[in-house]
């Protein structure tokens, strides 16, 4: 091709890409260009040895579904096969069936979003709904703004079809509105669209912060007035430790704010149902997308997550899923506060999964990974929730899923390698480039000094 459309990435940008892939692969040259993007990160090799039992595994964010109760499960699923198998077991409607859009919408309400069944589109897991609003609303080479860190699996999603990621600070207060302010003007100047911005203001993953209500006003404030699309991913949002949650986006702001909503987290993540809720002519879209793409989501885990809210007291397991997981984050709060080393802080989630750590200067979390397996702890280096290599200084831990007893111990280990890490820092010096002097739109450092 011998001109650069400024909708496709420009040649040096693929190039890189096209380096990232293996020539031992013999269909390398077929693939289409956001194929190129697709790699395995290196790190994942290390987790096939990081999930050994030995290990412990402060790296996964799998929900802990040890507490839900299987014969209550496992009863309503014989009933569903047994009443209603033949329409269960049917293709069915590309927006998703009825009796589950009823229900997520009374799911919804418990954040104060009140949204009619028709303005629902059912997906496969909320990563689903964010890979179709990335579908229809993005060229390559747009851009998204996301929070600095974000979501990994969003990265992904948004590297997959090509778009630019732009990343906008966050502090103990979450996302900066006016740090996003700077970058929609820097990047108004720069002649860029923005398609939407991706935020996670509830017990974010990873950085374990909650965006202040001051804030969450701040930034409607800024979405009305520069007319921003607002994608508002919120899995963990039922899942706060302390107090009423603080109102959704969505809850705030109809026009301008697209939610993604998932039972992954309050129920079982297998079932693979999620959700949209987005104003009508986008949720139009979106249906025409998934049909698209499926057809229509699995029938079989909408009706049985139907029948699951209907029949049990899922109010209740939340609130059983909530002191488990508190206890865990405590568990995580007072291994580290006894092992951490000095200069090491971390944020304190007030729900959710995470806690998001930031090393002393020049420890490095991606090249301290194998060291820290091979003491038997494992853990996400801060660099996979960037999608421009910043983050080295950070990495994230969670407490979803080993024992509070595994956690301490966890830390204890973490804790061990960290001082061995400081020693050869004192010794030989350090590699790592401190990152606030590469910033482009403001600083990236962690999300908040140690509260504890
Ligand atoms: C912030 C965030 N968004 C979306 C997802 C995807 O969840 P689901 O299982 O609903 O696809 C996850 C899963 O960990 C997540 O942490």
């Amino acid at each position: 091709m011998s001109e650069t459309s400024p909708h496709e990435p420009d040649e040096p940008g693929l190039e890189r890409l096209r380096r990232q892939d293996t020539r031992l692969d013999h269909y390398i040259d077929r693939y289409a260009d956001r194929a190129h993007g697709m790699t395995a990160s290196a790190i994942r090799a290390l987790f096939a040895v990081a999930n050994r039992p030995e290990v412990v595994s402060l790296a996964g964010g799998m929900p802990n579904i040890t507490d839900l109760p299987l014969d209550v499960v496992g009863s309503l699923l014989n009933d569903l096969v047994l009443t209603d198998g033949r329409r269960a077991m049917q293709y069915g409607s590309g927006q998703g069936e009825p009796a589950i859009r009823e229900a997520i919408s009374e799911v919804m309400k418990l954040e104060n979003i009140s949204a009619h069944p028709d303005d629902v589109m059912v997906s496969v897991g909320s990563q689903q709904g964010l890979d179709l609003l990335t579908r229809i609303f993005c060229n390559p080479g747009d851009v998204v703004v996301c929070e600095a860190p974000s979501y990994v699996g969003a990265l992904g999603v948004f590297r997959s079809y090509q778009c630019e990621v732009v990343h906008v600070a966050m502090d103990e207060k979450g996302l900066n509105p006016s740090a996003l302010a700077d970058a929609l003007k820097a990047l108004r100047r720069a002649g860029r669209t923005v398609k939407f911005l991706y935020t996670i203001p509830n017990y974010h993953n990873p950085a374990g912060i909650t965006q202040s209500l001051d804030r969450r006003l701040e930034l409607l404030h800024l979405a009305e007035r520069a007319d921003l699309l607002v994608v508002e991913d919120n899995p963990y949002g039922l899942l706060g430790f302390d107090g009423e949650p603080i109102p959704a986006l969505r809850s705030l702001n109809e026009e301008h704010v697209i939610y993604l909503g998932s039972f992954s987290k309050t129920f079982a993540p297998g079932f693979r149902v999620g959700w949209v809720l987005a104003p009508h002519a986008v949720r139009e879209k979106l249906v025409l997308a998934q049909e698209a793409a499926t057809l229509c989501p699995p029938v079989f885990s909408q009706f049985a997550v139907a029948a699951y809210l209907a029949n049990h007291d899922w109010r209740g397991q939340i609130k059983v899923f909530r002191e488990m997981y508190r206890e865990r984050r405590d568990a995580m709060i007072t291994g580290l506060t006894a092992h951490m080393p000095a200069g090491t802080t971390w944020t304190y989630p007030e729900g959710g999964f995470f806690v998001w750590l930031t090393l002393p200067a020049g420890i490095d979390s991606h090249a301290m990974l194998p060291r820290a397996v091979t003491a038997r702890v494992a853990y996400v280096p801060g660099t996979a929730f960037y999608a421009d290599g910043f983050g080295s200084r950070h990495m994230r831990l969670s407490y979803c899923f080993p024992t509070p007893d595994r956690i301490i111990e966890g830390t204890r280990r973490l804790g061990e390698v960290l001082e061995y890490e400081a020693r050869m820092l004192e010794i030989f010096g350090t590699a790592v480039e401190p990152e606030s002097g590469r910033l482009a739109f403001g600083p990236r450092e962690a999300p908040g000094p140690n509260q504890t």
